[in-house]
């Protein structure tokens, strides 16, 4: 029985080092360490009944192997149990930014533009909008923290209308997304993505091209979305 455990115990040594894998369950990780704590218990009590039993027996050299054996597996797992409150911390910790929105939905056609200068566009209809990194006022994104976000852009005109919108990171040109007349068809969708390296407090922010017009009605098809991939 003794044996068996101790082997058990090493099994568990194995495990403890993939905590630092991202697919782990904390919980799990918990409830296996207080199992294992119980069988050490166990463990400490079946050897020191054994030395009680027979206290001048060759035996106490193998309980000796036991008991280091049963304290190496011991730090182990007092090293697990720090990983796993670390890992919970930092997941406490962690910054969550996502946010998606769409041009304000309304079933009259509408168009946005055109105008003299590029014109700030503000995607009213917030579909999510974690961490409020998205102004749903001033239609400025502002980076909590520095890291890689994405963000994703959609275009939508119709009846040929010379459209298109760009994305700002600060006051500078990231990507754009147009659409010119002639078409063939009546609708148009374009669109562009982009992973940027942010500072935290940079903006990121849509503007209507000069001259150019949008279309947006009840089915949403105009979206500006960014997500915080991770934290640098
Ligand atoms: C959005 O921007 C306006 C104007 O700068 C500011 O007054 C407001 O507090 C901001 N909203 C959020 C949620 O930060």
């Amino acid at each position: 029985m003794l044996i068996t455990t101790v082997i058990m115990l090493n099994i568990w040594a194995t495990a403890a080092d993939d905590l630092l894998s991202p697919n782990i369950n904390i919980i799990e990780q918990l409830g296996k360490i207080q199992i294992m704590e119980t069988r050490m218990e166990s463990m400490e009590k079946e050897i020191e009944r054994l030395k009680a039993k027979n206290p001048d027996c060759r035996c106490q050299k193998d309980t000796g192997v036991y008991e280091h054996d049963i304290m190496t597996s011991q730090q182990k797992v007092y090293a697990a149990e720090d990983n796993v409150e670390e890992l919970r911390s930092k997941n406490e910790e962690r910054v969550k930014v996502a946010f998606s929105a769409s041009l304000l939905s309304s079933h009259n056609i509408k168009y946005i533009g055109p105008y003299a200068e590029d014109t700030m566009i503000v995607y009213g209809k917030i579909f999510t909008n974690i961490g409020n990194a998205y102004n749903t006022t001033t239609g400025i994104f502002s980076a909590p923290v520095k890291g890689v976000y994405f963000f994703n852009l959609v275009l939508f005109t119709h009846d040929a209308l010379s459209a298109g919108v760009k994305l700002l990171k600060n006051d500078d040109h990231v990507v754009g997304v147009t659409d010119n007349p002639p078409t063939e068809d009546k609708e148009d969708t374009a669109s562009n993505s982009v992973s940027l390296l942010l500072e935290e407090g940079d903006q990121i922010s849509v503007k209507l091209i000069a001259h150019r017009r949008i279309y947006t009605d009840g089915f949403r098809r105009n979206t500006f979305s960014g997500h915080l991939l991770f934290t640098m």
